[in-house]
């Protein structure tokens, strides 16, 4: 029985075979259980030999059937299969905001602009004053600005918006020049399809001595030939920020028809050159800041910003 059962075993092409095997020697009514059954009729002398032996036959095929079932399960230590196919592991990719991102500072670069970062935290001098906003402008009411506690000489907020950064590469830098800076902003808002309490922005800032609104509407369109590679509708309306004179908002036809604001814009106010020094009867210049989350919506057709942010991979997956 030790040799028929411990050859089937050994056969045994499949993990069928080795239950089959299994269920025919040590099941229930197994030949070996059966076996083992019949010791106890056995007069006591034969009873001392055979006992122990069928009972070391039974653990010696438990081992065996042990050791084969797990040569196929593939989670035993000592089978390596070469030929199966490999696992593949998840490859990354980029969140659509750091793709438009991307494309922003290649598209900009390749229109002779230089990339400069700014910092998120800001001072209400930066944020506010020397951008000509005064003091009881509602942008700096607790309902549109994060403050952030602390104590110093000027007030410390989550920047707003990304042109504090005119004054501060104003401050260090002659003109002429054409910069963007993109970057987080922050609001105290409530949210929307169209509004988040984080979000980014690009601000650009082109000065020298003859720079016009004409020559920002001749970069506005290259850029947006070059990001949306094809043609859009976008419109320049009148507008008012008190850092520029005149100001314009520029829409972009999007989805249903519906107009969607993507940014602000206008000729540097000469307030705004007085406070980094520079002689407004020399310079010009024209800015703006554009709403990097609205960009993607409108090139991925995304309808709502707080997809962005929302974290499920479901959405993501999809860039
Ligand atoms: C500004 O922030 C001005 N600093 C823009 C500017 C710069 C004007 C230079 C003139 C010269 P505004 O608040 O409109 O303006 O925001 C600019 C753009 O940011 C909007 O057109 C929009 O695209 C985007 N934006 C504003 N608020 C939000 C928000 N809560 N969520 C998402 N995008 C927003």
């Amino acid at each position: 029985m030790r040799e028929k059962a411990l050859k089937e075993i050994e056969s045994a092409n499949s993990l069928e075979k080795v239950e089959e095997a299994r269920v025919k020697y040590l099941g229930r009514s197994g030949e070996v259980s059966g076996f083992l059954r019949t010791i106890k009729d056995l007069p006591v002398e034969e009873r001392k030999t055979v006992g122990p032996e069928a009972n070391a036959l039974r653990k010696e095929l438990e081992e065996k059937i042990a050791e084969k079932k797990e040569s196929f399960s593939g989670s035993g230590k000592k089978t390596f299969d070469a030929t199966k196919p490999g696992k593949r592991t998840g490859r990354g990719h980029l969140h659509p905001l750091t793709i438009v991102d991307r494309d922003v500072r290649r598209i900009f670069s390749s229109l002779n602009f230089s990339v400069v970062e700014g910092p998120e935290m800001e001072t209400e001098y930066y944020n506010f004053d020397a951008l000509n906003i005064p003091g009881d402008h509602p942008a700096r009411d607790m309902w549109d600005t994060l403050w952030v506690k602390g104590s110093g000489e000027s007030r410390h907020l989550m920047r707003t918006h990304t042109s504090p950064m005119q004054i501060r590469y104003m401050e260090s830098h002659k003109a002429p020049f054409q910069i963007i800076v993109p970057g987080r902003t922050f609001r105290y808002e409530a949210t929307d399809a169209s509004h988040e309490i984080n979000f980014y922005q690009v601000e650009g800032l082109m000065v020298g001595p003859d720079v016009t609104l004409a020559n920002f509407k001749f970069i506005v369109e290259e850029f947006f030939g070059k990001f949306f590679r094809k043609d859009i509708e976008f419109r320049f309306r009148p507008s008012y920020f008190p850092f520029v004179e005149p100001g314009v908002e520029v829409d972009i036809r999007f989805g249903d028809g519906k107009w969607l604001e993507v940014m602000g814009a206008g000729m540097v106010h000469r307030n705004v050159f007085k406070s980094v020094k520079y002689d407004p009867e020399e310079v010009q210049g024209f800015a703006f800041g554009m709403g990097l989350d609205r960009l993607a919506m409108i090139k991925y057709g995304i309808p709502d910003i707080r997809m962005f942010y929302s974290g499920d991979v479901r959405f993501v997956d999809q860039f």
